[in-house]
């Protein structure tokens, strides 16, 4: 039975800590897996997408297999071949399938015909590869995950979701602020909790992390903007975290929206680190998924 990674509950505990170990190996020596020496990986992408698409597609070569972009409207399903079939014919040829797109259940269905690894490479409710990059940002600037607090605000939305799940399994504390409009749509894992209060979310923080107010597919950004207003990641709100706390962002950024420049590019921000680690992350993912 093919392992997949949809919202990354699939994981133990015990691998997700063992997959940023390694992940924190292969960063140290970059060529020193050929964990898919041979083997091919089909990414999907339906949706736009800038560290998602290089970072897997320079992680498969990096691990010595082959990547195959498909873009949407480039395959049959976009006229009209089910996702069943196209699950079946890819699994005849490829090790691994990943996939960004809107909906969360065609990757589902995805999952429930592949007999290869199917990985989520960002829905509307989820996005379990960026979080694995967090934690491995976070468990680089404070040595362990343990005892740690992240809190994020802004929109209860699909990296806000990973991290609630992502988060909860590591064991780390994940206080989650939302306007009440914008609130998660999964329930809060035990160890997460839920406000509409920045300050509160912020207070004891390590890392404070924001996304994007206007996602992909949402077509309500004026009502958006005017919820989130008070929800954004600025130097105050820095100031409410501990004095050691970084400012991270899944990117790409709306500098002077949901974070203002001064955080962006300033010495507390780990946003850089955070996007080179999607890569390291994901070949962790891949070795551990694609065996054999
Ligand atoms: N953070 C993230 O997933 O970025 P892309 O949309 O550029 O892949
Ligand atoms: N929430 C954002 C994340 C982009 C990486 C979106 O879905 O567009």
């Amino acid at each position: 039975m093919a392992r997949h990674f949809l919202t990354g509950e699939e994981l133990t505990r015990d691998e997700l800590l063992r997959l940023l170990e390694r992940a924190a190996e292969l960063k140290r020596d970059r060529l020193g897996s050929r964990a898919l020496a041979g083997k091919s990986v089909a990414l999907i992408f339906e949706r736009p997408s800038t560290r998602t698409r290089v970072s897997f597609e320079v992680g498969v070569h990096e691990l010595g297999g082959h990547p195959l972009l498909l873009r949407e409207g480039e395959m049959q399903l976009a006229r009209g071949e089910s996702v069943r079939d196209t699950a079946q014919v890819l699994s005849r040829m490829v090790h691994a399938i990943g996939i960004r797109t809107g909906a969360h259940e065609p990757v589902a269905e995805l999952a429930r015909w592949s007999a290869v690894p199917v990985i989520n490479m960002l829905t509307v409710d989820h996005h379990p590869c960026q979080a694995l990059a967090d934690l491995l940002t976070l468990k680089e600037r404070f040595g362990a995950l343990e005892g740690l607090k992240l809190a994020y605000v802004g929109d209860g939305n699909n990296v806000a979701h990973s991290l609630m799940l992502v988060g909860a399994l590591a064991g780390i504390e994940v206080a989650v602020a939302t306007p009440a409009e914008l609130r998660p749509r999964i329930a809060p894992p035990e160890g997460v909790t839920l406000t509409t209060d920045p300050r509160e979310a912020a207070d004891g923080a390590h890392a404070l992390y924001t996304d994007v107010w206007v996602s992909m597919g949402d077509t309500d950004a004026e009502r958006r903007r005017e919820l989130l207003s008070p929800y954004r990641l600025d130097e105050a709100l820095l100031e409410a975290a501990r004095p050691d706390a970084v400012a991270l962002h899944c990117l790409p950024a709306h500098p002077g929206e949901e974070i203002t420049e001064g955080v962006l590019y300033g010495e507390r921000s780990a946003v850089w680190d955070q996007a080179e680690n999607r890569l390291h992350a994901q070949k962790a993912l891949l070795e551990l998924l694609v065996r054999g």
